[in-house]
């Protein structure tokens, strides 16, 4: 059964999970104006994530995706860790403050976390997907028995084939143009394949619908990839200036100003693209340490940017984006979602030569 067929939706049009910017507002918007909505819980704690998905589910009866990150967990090393508050010590001085002297993990993984699972059987949301890889066998069998499909974001073909076998039922190929973390499960591995490079490479080895990411901004877009192969495209940076992101004014401002992006692991120890500022130009300098590892370099530049930000200095504003920003179009999620769905229907092909 062809994916959109298979969760009840109208358009190939899915809102992508972002943490600390989707909402179950824009989620439920986007679900009601034919999409597929999504929250991304990777950063909430077991409480936080049912309160989000049942949020949702009081604004929509449509589907909707929900997401979790599945790093592995890394003890934080020591040196490595004295090393980077050193190294950030002269930025956080000449705001006069010293370095703070622990780190924290940012937050938790859904591996580490068997309440989160208990979330979703507890709530049954459309579709659970998973970032940074997927959860052990246990996890994946639980979701099975509770027939609750699970999708996991893929860079490279060997990641996608794991999923199939694994038993997912869609995968998300997420390209380089894309926004935020880069969905690698093993951070050191990045296939750096465009969002187009790596759907030609997995449509003719996987029998599993493929939802492209990755620098999708507009219908014509959308309808490119599905002429590809594609069963339907996941927008994040698009949707990051509606009214119903909870993307703070200043973060949208700085957006709207973006002339160009570029993906350092310098901000939370994992590569991740965003708007260019004294991270990407700056500390991630050829001699800088080794960073401390994800996600405890991560709880570290928050503390900084906070900092700066209270002091008026904007340049350390942690602003994930993708290659898409320039292109972004400040609109609400309603209006987007009419104004990409007329932009698909524009095509023939989308009205007369695909199949659902
Ligand atoms: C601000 C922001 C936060 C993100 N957070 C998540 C997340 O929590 N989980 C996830 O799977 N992907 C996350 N992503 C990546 C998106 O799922 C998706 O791959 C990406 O937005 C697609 O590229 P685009 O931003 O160019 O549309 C995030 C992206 C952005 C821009």
């Amino acid at each position: 059964m062809q994916l959109l067929t298979q969760l009840g939706i109208r358009y190939p049009i899915f809102l992508a999970p972002m943490a600390g910017v989707t909402t179950p507002v824009l989620a439920s918007q986007v679900s009601e104006a034919g999409g597929l909505g999504a929250l991304g819980l990777g950063a909430c704690d077991a409480y936080q994530a049912e309160a989000a998905i049942r949020a949702t589910q009081h604004q929509t009866s449509q589907p909707f995706q929900v997401n979790f990150f599945c790093h592995r967990s890394t003890p934080m090393d020591p040196v490595k860790s004295r090393a980077w508050r050193d190294y950030l010590a002269s930025y956080f001085a000449q705001f006069n403050q010293d370095v703070p002297n622990e780190l924290l993990a940012a937050y938790g993984s859904f591996n580490d976390t068997p309440a989160l699972l208990e979330v979703i059987l507890a709530t049954r949301p459309a579709v659970v997907s998973f970032h940074f890889g997927l959860p052990p066998k246990p996890c994946l069998q639980a979701l099975q028995r509770a027939n609750i499909p699970y999708w996991v974001s893929v860079t490279r073909l060997s990641e996608a084939l794991y999923a199939q076998e694994q038993g997912c039922s869609a995968v998300i190929a997420q390209g380089i143009e894309a926004g935020g973390h880069r969905a690698m499960f093993d951070p050191l591995c990045d296939s750096g394949l465009s969002t187009t490079e790596l759907l030609q490479q997995l449509v003719p080895r996987i029998t599993l619908p493929i939802i492209s990411a990755g620098g999708i901004m507009t219908g014509s877009q959308i309808n490119g990839l599905l002429k590809q192969g594609a069963s339907a495209a996941q927008l994040g940076t698009a949707f990051i200036p509606c009214k119903e992101s909870a993307a703070s004014d200043q973060l949208k401002q700085r957006l709207s100003t973006a002339n160009g992006t570029q993906i350092t692991d310098v901000i939370s120890g994992r590569p991740a693209r965003g708007v260019v500022g004294r991270w990407q130009q700056e500390i991630d300098s050829p001699i800088r340490p080794p960073h401390a590892g994800y996600p405890y370099s991560y709880a570290l530049a928050k503390q900084l940017d906070k900092l700066a930000c209270s002091q008026g200095v904007t340049d350390y504003t942690i602003c994930w984006a993708g290659c898409g920003v320039t292109a972004l179009r400040p609109l609400d999620a309603i209006p987007l979602m009419e104004t990409l769905i007329a932009e698909l229907q524009e095509d023939p092909y989308f009205t007369q030569g695909r199949s659902l």
